[in-house]
Order: C-alpha cells, then sequence, then structure tokens
C-alpha cells in the first residue's frame, strides 16, 4: 500500500523527510540501537541531504550510529570518478557529516568479480540487521535504484543494462550521452521490498505520469516502482507538479 503525501514544493517536502529520518535516527540512538538507512542517489535527494547536514550542523543531529546502503553504483566507474554515486555520496553528505567512513556501503563499480561483489553486498545488509528506511527516487522509465523494466520482486543486488531513456536523462551530468556507462550494479526490487520503510521522493511535471502508474496501475514488471504497492509501509512524497496525474487522493 503506498501513502501520497503532497507538499507545495520540494523544500517543504524534503523538511518532512528529513525530519522523519533525524527522530528515528535519534529513537534508536536513545535505545542503543543504529539506524541502517538506504540512500539513492540522482538530482531529486539533493535538497533532502543538504536538510540532513543542516539538522546536523544546527541540531545536534549525529550520524554516529547510522550506516549507510546506497542503492547502487555505475559499473566501471571509481570512488574519485565525479559521476560516481560513491563521489556523490561523499560531496552530498557524507563529508559533512559524522557518519562513520567504514559505515557507508555503496557497490563497488569497479568489482571484478561482480557477482561475488552483488552477494556480498546482500549479504553485509542483512548483516546490518536489515534496511530501517529506504529513500527512492524514480526514473522516467519506472525505475528504482538502477532496475530497470522489467523487473519484479523476485531480483536481487545484480548488474544491470541501463535503459537508453536513463542513459540520455543522465547524459547532461557526464556532458555526453556517450560517457555515460552501458551498466550499473544496483540492489534488486526484493532488495528494496524488504526494507523496513520505503520513502519515494518525486519532484516536477516530468514524473508525474510514471508516478500516476506506480500508485494507480496494477504492479508489473514493465513498472518496476508499482511493486512498491505490495509494500506495507511505503510513502511517496511529492509537490504538486509530480502528483497532478493522480486521478484521487491516496
Ligand atoms: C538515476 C538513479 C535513480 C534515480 C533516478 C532519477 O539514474 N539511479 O536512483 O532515482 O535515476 O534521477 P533524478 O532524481 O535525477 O530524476
Amino acid at each position: 500500500m503506498i501513502h501520497v503525501h503532497v507538499h507545495p514544493d520540494k523544500a517543504t517536502a524534503v523538511k518532512s523527510v528529513a525530519a522523519s529520518i533525524a527522530k528515528l535516527i535519534r529513537e534508536r540512538a536513545a535505545k542503543g540501537q543504529r539506524t541502517v538507512l538506504g540512500l539513492a542517489t540522482g538530482s531529486t535527494p539533493i535538497p533532502l541531504y543538504a536538510e540532513l547536514v543542516r539538522l546536523h550542523r544546527e541540531d545536534g543531529l549525529s550520524f554516529r550510529t547510522v550506516t549507510t546502503f546506497n542503492l547502487d553504483e555505475y559499473s566501471g566507474l571509481g570512488p574519485d570518478h565525479d559521476q560516481s554515486y560513491r563521489y556523490f555520496m561523499q560531496q552530498q553528505l557524507f563529508n559533512h557529516v559524522d557518519v562513520t567512513p567504514s559505515e557507508t556501503h555503496v557497490p563497488n563499480g569497479l568489482a571484478k568479480d561482480v557477482v561475488a561483489e552483488c552477494a556480498a553486498y546482500e549479504a553485509a545488509i542483512k548483516k546490518a540487521g536489515g534496511i530501517d528506511l529506504q529513500v527512492l527516487g524514480i526514473g522516467r522509465t519506472g525505475h528504482i535504484g538502477f532496475n530497470e523494466p522489467p523487473a519484479g520482486p523476485s531480483t536481487r543486488t545484480r548488474q544491470v543494462h541501463l535503459d537508453e531513456v536513463t542513459r540520455r536523462d543522465n547524459a547532461s551530468f557526464f556532458g555526453d550521452v556517450a560517457k555515460v556507462p552501458h551498466h550499473a550494479v544496483t540492489m534488486g526490487v526484493g532488495t528494496i521490498l524488504d526494507c523496513r520503510r520505503v520513502v519515494l521522493l518525486a519532484w516536477g511535471e516530468g514524473k508525474a505520469e510514471i508516478v500516476q502508474r506506480s500508485v494507480e496501475v496494477a504492479p508489473a514488471d514493465s513498472c518496476p516502482a508499482s511493486w512498491l504497492q505490495q509494500h506495507t509501509a511505503c510513502d511517496f512524497i511529492l509537490d504538486t507538479a509530480a502528483a497532478a496525474k493522480l486521478s484521487k487522493t491516496h
């Protein structure tokens, strides 16, 4: 079941998400428990990370009890490549908060044995106790992480081939579509469905159609995000433009 929350703009939306992440971290820390966050990249979560950094600086939010697992990484890009998702996370969040570096996990895009890397990633998530809260964006193909259609609940962390729509959508970051990798390593739809809470963010009219399909059309591998309807605690956090094509309030 997806609960939809519509905010007037993304600035207001990310404040509410950051506040609920801060509450989760603080409540668990007070009980001596770590918090395992699943994190996403892309342009969508950038203001969320800025707000979490602000809460760290101005409100004393500590990430010392936080373990993180990112959804995905481009194959072939190392941590020093400015388009790698490891680099993105360092710039947007990790370098600015007190998280323990060894507690941050991003799939290794340079792994020689990709199958072993994917199995180790799944094992590390399990060893950490599973993901308490997973942040997601959504691609215009309906992908979550880099689970391009078709992808369903049986998929786990693995290497995938990127859709041309996705490569074109990300071309501006690379300066040229030819420089966008053709493959990535991503948590599977099944890995994401195992997270205890899922929070998907979407802004702008460009996401309105895929948001509507994900929420209102029966789950199908042709729209991987639609499988989130089967999750028991999934929130879609939208601005008014991204919610514009929904036929009713959810
Ligand atoms: C990227 C990422 C996804 C992200 C999506 C949307 O390719 N792999 O995790 O949600 O595409 O990107 P954006 O937030 O820039 O629209």
